[in-house]
C-alpha cells in the first residue's frame, strides 16, 4: 500500500530502533548490556503509582479536555513558580502525550512548508524527523565539545535566515549533556527578540544538574523574552514516568489555544489515569528527585572515568542528563577484528556485535565523531559495559 511522501521520507528513531535490535540478541540468549535508551532505570516513586491507583478507583477514566485537566494545569502552574519562579496560567498550558507529542503539537501548530528552524547540533533525534513531517527545514549549529557542546550564540544568529521561525534548544541536553549558561540563554533571548524569533526551549531534563548548576529558563530572562519562549517539559525523566505518557508546554495563551484544538482532532485527551498521578507527582514530596539527580550524579563519575581510561576515547564531563557523548573518531579508518570503523554508526554495530554493548551512534544526533551511552543504568553495568568496549576497542 502506498505510503505519502511525508511519512516515506521520515527515519524511525534511531534509539529506538537501536534498543530494539539489542532486544531481539537478549531473545537470541545474548548478554547484551543496554546503554542505548533514555530512560531512568529506577522505579516510579510509589506515591506516584498509588496516586494513579487513587485515580481509577475515584472514577478518572473518562474523557478529560483536550488540553488537560484543570487539576494538572493548576498542578503544574504550581511547580514553573516553584522551580522557575514564573507566574503561569492554566490557560498557557497545554498536556499531551508525553514532550515528544506536544513538539509535534508545536511543529504542527507552528510551522508552514518552507519554514526554517534553527537547531543545535548534537540534537535529539525526533526534533528534524518531526520539522520535516511538517515541511519545514532545519539547520544545526555546531555546539562542540570544546566549548562543552554550547554553541556559539552568535552563530546561531547568523544562521538566521529570512524564513527562520524558531530556535530550539534543550539543556540539559540529550545527548550532549551541555548545559546553557544563564549568559548565553539571556544572549539568545536577546537574538529572539530582534530577530523577531520563537525560542522552543525543551526542559525536559531540567531537574538532572551536575556540580552544584541551576537551570535557567529564557522565559527567565524577561517578560519580552516569555512572549517569545515554548517550554516544553514533562513527568518521564524527573519522575521515572517514561510509560504514563505525560508531556507538556507553556506557552502564550494564544498558541496554546492553537496547540489544544489540534490535539483535539488528533487525539482527545492524554490519559486521564496518568494526568492525576502527574498532579500528584509535581504536588508531592519533591525527595525522590533529588536522590534520582544525585544518584546519576554519581554515575556520570564512574562513566566518565571509565571511558577516558579507554585508549583513544575522550569523554567530556556532562553537566547535566544521564547521557556520556565520548568521541570515538581516533578509530575511524581502523579495521577492528577485520571490521572497518569509518563512522560513529558502524563504531555502535561494531560494539553491539563484539562487545555486547547497545550504544547510539552520534551520526543519528546530527554529528559524526561521538557516540551516546545513557547511564540510566547500573554502576555494575556500567563497570561491566566499559570493560567490554575496552575488550573490543583492543580489537
Ligand atoms: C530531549 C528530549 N525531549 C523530549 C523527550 C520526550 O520525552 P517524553 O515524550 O517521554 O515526555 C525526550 C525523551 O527521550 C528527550 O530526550
Amino acid at each position: 500500500m502506498r505510503l505519502s511522501e511525508r511519512v516515506s521520507r521520515m527515519k524511525p528513531s534511531a534509539t529506538m530502533a537501536m534498543d530494539a535490535k539489542a532486544k531481539d540478541m537478549v531473545a537470541e540468549g545474548k548478554d547484551v548490556l543496554s546503554f542505548a535508551l533514555g530512560e531512568p532505570d529506577f522505579p516510579t516513586p510509589p506515591d506516584v503509582c498509588e496516586a494513579g491507583i487513587q485515580a481509577i478507583r475515584g472514577g478518572h477514566t473518562k474523557y478529560t479536555p483536550a488540553s488537560g485537566t484543570v487539576r494538572l494545569k493548576k498542578a503544574i502552574c504550581a511547580a514553573a513558580e516553584r522551580d522557575l519562579g514564573l507566574t503561569v496560567t492554566p490557560a498557557e498550558i497545554c498536556v499531551g502525550n508525553g514532550a515528544k507529542h506536544i513538539l509535534a503539537d508545536i511543529f504542527g501548530a507552528m510551522v508552514n512548508p518552507g519554514d526554517h528552524v534553527i537547531l543545535v547540533a548534537p540534537y535529539w533525534v525526533s526534533y528534524a524527523d518531526l520539522i520535516e513531517l511538517f515541511d519545514g527545514t532545519f539547520t544545526a549549529v555546531e555546539a562542540p565539545a570544546d566549548r562543552d557542546f554550547v554553541p556559539d550564540i552568535a552563530a546561531i544568529e547568523a544562521a538566521v535566515t529570512d524564513r527562520t521561525i524558531a530556535v530550539l534548544i534543550n539543556s540539559p541536553s540529550n545527548p550532549s549533556g551541555g548545559v546553557f549558561a544563564q549568559e548565553d540563554i539571556a544572549a539568545l533571548a536577546d537574538v529572539a527578540v530582534r530577530r523577531n524569533l520563537t525560542i522552543i526551549s525543551d526542559e525536559i531534563y531540567k531537574h538532572i544538574l551536575f556540580d552544584g548548576r541551576a537551570h535557567f529558563s529564557p522565559a527567565m530572562v524577561s517578560e519580552e523574552a516569555r512572549k517569545r519562549t515554548i517550554i516544553v517539559d514533562g513527568v518521564s525523566k524527573t519522575y521515572s514516568m517514561t510509560g504514563w505518557r505525560i508531556g507538556w508546554s507553556i506557552a502564550p495563551a494564544d498558541f496554546t489555544k492553537g496547540l489544544g484544538t489540534l490535539q483535539s482532532q488528533m487525539t482527545s485527551n492524554p490519559n486521564s489515569i496518568a494526568q492525576e498521578a502527574a498532579a500528584d507527582a509535581l504536588l508531592g514530596p519533591q525527595d525522590a528527585v533529588e536522590a534520582m539527580r544525585a544518584e546519576f550524579g554519581q554515575r556520570r563519575d564512574v562513566i566518565v572515568g571509565l571511558l577516558n581510561a579507554i585508549p583513544g576515547v575522550s569523554c567530556r564531563r556532562p553537566g547535566g542528563a544521564f547521557y556520556a557523548f565520548p568521541d570515538v573518531s581516533s578509530y575511524f579508518g581502523k579495521t577492528l577484528r577485520g571490521r572497518k570503523i569509518e563512522t560513529s554508526t558502524d563504531m555502535s554495530m561494531y560494539l553491539l556485535d563484539e562487545g555486547l554493548v547497545s550504544t547510539v551512534p552520534g551520526d543519528a544526533f546530527g554529528v559524526t565523531d561521538n557516540i551516546r551511552l545513557s547511564f540510566a543504568c547500573s554502576t555494575e553495568d556500567i563497570r561491566r559495559g566499559c570493560e567490554r568496549i575496552a575488550e573490543a576497542l583492543a580489537g
